[in-house]
């Protein structure tokens, strides 16, 4: 088990108060948990910054499978680069939209240019590229 620290922390009252009203919104068990998980994903964050950090990226696309050409360009750029291409789900939301979620795996530079190439193809009505480091 991993040596734990006590540490003080000296906070204004007003902004403890909305950190522990933020803390029962979420749903934490204390503000230890809350305050854990507000310096990782700061410490995420940074990492998320450096190009060569190992990532897995989730890309979100929304578009018309009616539009020409456009589910096989997805396809296409999947195949082309099928090391970082972990897995992709796709579902039919409507009529015409389809919902695709594309799993991606690298260094952050890399995917994050893929997620982006993905996002931009014309005819993508909603894209999103969600990007979480992949290791400790
Ligand atoms: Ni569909």
């Amino acid at each position: 088990m991993k040596q734990v620290q006590r540490i003080g922390v000296s906070l204004e009252t007003e902004l403890l108060s909305e950190f522990d009203e933020l803390v029962a919104e979420q749903g934490y068990h204390n503000r230890s948990e809350a305050i854990r998980d507000l310096i990782r994903n700061r410490l995420t964050a940074e990492q998320l910054a450096h190009p060569d950090t190992r990532a897995v990226a989730a890309v979100f696309v929304v578009y018309d499978h009616h539009r020409p050409q456009l589910a096989q360009k997805l396809i296409r750029l999947q195949h082309s680069h099928l090391l970082k291409t972990i897995s992709s789900m796709h579902l039919h939301l409507d009529h015409h939209n389809c919902l695709e979620v594309i799993l991606l795996r690298g260094k952050v530079g890399d995917i994050t240019k893929l997620g982006d190439n993905i996002v931009s193809l014309k005819g993508v009505k909603l894209g999103r590229v969600n990007l979480i480091t992949a290791a400790e």
